[in-house]
């Protein structure tokens, strides 16, 4: 199968284009820096530079693939007008695949904090109380149905849950933290976070880049119903001196990250019964449980980018 893939330097986009490529499909990624796409090419894809704004650059690579699958995300204030733009732009590049008489897929990645604080297990169908930092995301998810042509292209929105694996990205930032003998919290931590170990994540766009009939959300997360007082706890455990654990209280934290610190006291309890139906079976079930191992991943990775 051959994918269109954005965001393969990415945390989730390098978990996608591995798994893809072990897979055995053939993957074209559109990267924006000529260093990373080198990284790309050496694991066995096939890098377009290029930037998700300048649609010109990558619309016809798009177009010449089954699926395309969008995990990048611009980090700045223009989040919200790329992502749009990143989306017209692929879908319409699925829709000229479509008349030119092939099937064609997109794939688009959301996230649970869509559904703001949970009053119990939320599946796929529960309603949405975005948390602000991602108050645009629904308006995108809906963007992403109403350009399927009626269902014409085959669109599927995934929403993971926070991703643990390897050495990015929040549960990363506690580990180093802990190492660092300070680990801060918002809020007295005794929140839920649905979690998501990053290869299974990847192993579900793979599911869904080749089941003829996934289409739909599919939330992504280990279903562990973790507090964040138990994984500070878990990983405290794990390094050799107790780290010092900070309680910040949720003005404060406002003050120092904005919208950010509302996302990371949100207490959510997620399901992702659907994803399970395609046969998705995480293979990590939790991050309390996995703490050493996903400390020997760290020091792994980072020994690996050094
Ligand atoms: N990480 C999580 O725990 C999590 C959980 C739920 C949902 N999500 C969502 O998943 C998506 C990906 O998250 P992530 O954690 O993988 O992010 P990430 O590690 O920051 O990766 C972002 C990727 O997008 C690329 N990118 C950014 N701006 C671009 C542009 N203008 N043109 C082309 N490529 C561009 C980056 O390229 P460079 O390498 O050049 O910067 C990188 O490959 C986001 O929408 C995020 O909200 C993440």
């Amino acid at each position: 199968m051959r994918i269109f893939l954005t965001g393969a330097t990415g945390y989730i986009g390098s978990a996608i284009l591995e798994t893809s490529l072990r897979s055995g499909h053939q993957v074209t990624a559109l990267v924006r820096d000529p260093e990373r796409a080198e990284h790309v090419s050496l694991r066995g894809g096939r890098p377009i530079v290029g930037e998700l704004g300048k649609p010109a650059g990558y619309v016809a690579a798009a177009e010449d693939a089954d699926v395309i699958v969008h995990a990048a995300s611009e980090r700045s204030k223009r989040v919200v007008e790329v992502d749009r733009l990143a989306i017209e732009t692929l879908t319409g590049a699925a829709g000229r695949r479509i008349d030119s008489g092939h099937a064609a897929a997109f794939i688009y990645t959301s996230g649970v904090w869509v559904l703001g604080d949970t009053s119990g297990p939320a599946a796929e169908d529960s309603p949405l109380k975005p948390t602000p930092l991602v108050a645009w995301r629904p308006e995108h998810e809906e963007l992403v149905r109403s350009l399927s042509r009626g269902g014409r292209i085959r669109t599927a929105i995934v929403r993971p849950g926070i991703v643990y694996g390897g050495a990015r990205g929040i549960i990363s930032d506690l580990l180093k933290n802990a190492k660092n003998g300070l680990v801060r919290v918002v809020g007295d931590g005794s929140n839920h976070w649905p979690c998501v170990y990053d290869r299974d994540l990847a192993d579900l766009y793979v599911r869904l880049a080749v089941h003829p009939d996934a289409s739909g959300i599919f939330h992504a997360n280990d279903e562990a119903d973790e507090r964040v007082a138990d994984i500070v706890e878990a990983i405290a455990r794990h390094v050799m001196v107790q780290p010092d654990v900070r309680h910040v209280p949720i003005e404060e934290a406002r003050a120092k990250m904005g919208q950010y610190a509302d996302a990371l006291a949100l207490d959510q309890i997620v399901r992702s019964p659907r994803a399970r139906a395609l046969g998705w079976t995480p293979t990590l079930h939790s991050v309390g449980g996995n703490v050493a191992g996903l400390i020997e991943e760290f020091r792994s990775r980072q020994e690996a980018a050094a």
